[in-house]
């Protein structure tokens, strides 16, 4: 490919790829936050972006699609099971999710992570300028900022981490802890959603290193022919496309399909809203507890009102993610079966996605919103619900254990493990006057459309750019 003086390394391409037998080529976009956030910002930027196609052993050559350059990244079979299913999403992503579920630890795993980070830091070689800018994404690929800097030391490289980053206590579970700290250390500056991830990574480097770190920088001595160099970490939250979704929310068409959608689901006074990756770190399954004590308890009637819940997709060849979804169906299953009648349920639960204007179309129909996950990097949907309301109606209820939740302080603030206050402030949320409710969409909608995707990459882009150029002699 022609070499970029911008490149994006992500596990994900922003589109899922699959070629037929017959060679025909088709794509959907790819899930989650990630890609919502960065797909704009590349759109804008002229980058290529370095990623996998979402299936196993496809050879595809880089193309250019929906404005992005888009370089491929192939997996074997045996390395979507081991490097994506099992140590990035088995080992890793539980791990950094305040173990929720057991993280398993597995050698081979391991090996199959080292070797996939070193086929991305190729590609991103083999993609970057002379003093480019690569910026690699996520727990998929925290090898990476080190083996590229090995085989390009004159680019310079950012790294964002868009989930949690664990106390020291859990990461030290992890039999590679320093590699993990070594390869992101590759890096020039380091960013992550909230400082207190921020802090986790740096009380890590003095655990488990022997660097010297001052406040937010890490220096790493003189070794061999390499000469002494600073690593900086900063705090990034992260954001979306605000004005698109504001400006979307706007328009004839979802305002009117918004209607639509209500009449569809009977007309329901109050309509709660729960959209997620059907994954465990989400918190759906104290969400729809929660929701049917208040059914059963009469303190919400149905179908006066309704639960719609949107649960994608994701991940599905890991073990624990088909036992949620078995867990979720049997309980909605239970609900709707006590409380449903013909023709009406208490909860509309849906596997599968939806193209984007259909969620800003519910996002504008829902009264309550619902996001109450037990552990999230940020969690992009709460802000997309806030950017979607400009007529300055409906409730956000939301968790504190998403790094949402220090940049959206009007909404009502949940701990997700309480059943009873998470009871209580879904029933706040649903009978919030609309006085009340401006009065909070306001000071909301403020921060996310005066936070948006734009510059959370501005900010990072402009730190990692003016830190003092270093001397390239290897
Ligand atoms: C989260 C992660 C992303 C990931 C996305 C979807 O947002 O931070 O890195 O791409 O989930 O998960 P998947 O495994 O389908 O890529």
């Amino acid at each position: 490919p022609a070499p970029h003086e911008f490149v994006v390394v992500a596990n994900r391409l922003p589109a899922d790829i699959r070629v037929d037998e017959e060679g025909n080529v088709s794509s959907t976009p790819a899930p989650g936050g990630l890609v919502t956030a960065l797909a704009p910002v590349m759109r804008a930027q002229d980058g290529a972006w370095v990623g996998w196609s979402g299936s196993a052993d496809q050879l595809l050559d880089p193309f250019d699609a929906d404005g992005m350059h888009l370089v491929p990244v192939p997996l074997s079979e045996q390395e979507v099971a081991r490097y994506y299913e099992g140590f990035s999403n088995a080992t890793l992503w539980p791990l950094y999710h305040d173990v929720i579920v057991p993280p398993e630890f597995h050698r081979i795993w391991w090996n199959s992570y080292v070797e996939v980070n070193r086929r991305f830091a190729e590609a991103a070689a083999g993609t970057a300028e002379k003093g480019a800018t690569v910026w690699v994404q996520d727990y998929q690929l925290q090898l990476v900022p080190e083996m590229l800097r090995r085989l390009r030391p004159d680019v310079r490289i950012g790294f964002f981490d868009h989930i949690p980053f664990p106390s020291v206590e859990l990461f030290g579970q992890l039999p590679w802890r320093r590699q993990v700290i070594e390869g992101l250390l590759g890096a020039d500056l380091i960013g992550f959603q909230r400082t207190g991830d921020a802090a986790n990574f740096l009380r890590a480097v003095r655990r488990f290193t022997s660097h010297s770190t001052r406040g937010q920088q890490i220096t790493i001595g003189q070794h061999w022919n390499r000469p002494e160099r600073h690593v900086r970490v900063g705090t990034f939250p992260i954001s979306i496309d605000s004005q698109k979704v504001d400006q979307l929310a706007r328009t004839e068409k979802i305002t009117k399909r918004a209607a639509q959608l209500r009449t569809e689901l009977g007309d329901p006074d109050v309509l709660m809203l729960g959209v997620d990756r059907l994954d465990y770190t989400k918190g759906i399954r104290h969400r729809i507890k929660a929701f049917g004590e208040l059914v059963a308890e009469k303190k919400v009637t149905v179908p006066r009102t309704a639960l719609v819940q949107v649960a994608s997709p994701s991940r599905e060849q890991v073990e624990q993610y088909k036992t949620l979804r078995q867990e979720v169906e049997v309980m909605v299953g239970n609900i709707n079966g006590d409380h449903g009648s013909w023709g009406r349920s208490a909860i509309y639960y849906m596997h599968h996605s939806y193209p984007f204007e259909e969620m800003v179309a519910l996002y504008r129909a829902a009264d309550v919103m619902l996001v109450t996950a037990l552990r999230d990097g940020m969690n992009l949907v709460a802000k997309e619900y806030v950017a979607a309301r400009p007529d300055l109606g409906g409730a956000l209820v939301l968790s504190e254990f998403a790094g949402a939740a220090d940049e959206l302080s009007h909404a009502l603030l949940i701990n997700p493990h309480d059943i009873e206050g998470m009871k209580e402030a879904i029933l706040k949320a649903a009978t919030m006057g609309p006085a009340e409710q401006r009065r909070r969409m306001r000071t909301l909608r403020k921060r996310v459309l005066e936070n948006d995707v734009q510059s959370w990459a501005k900010k990072f882009l402009s730190v990692l750019q003016n830190m003092p150029q270093r001397t390239s002699h290897v």
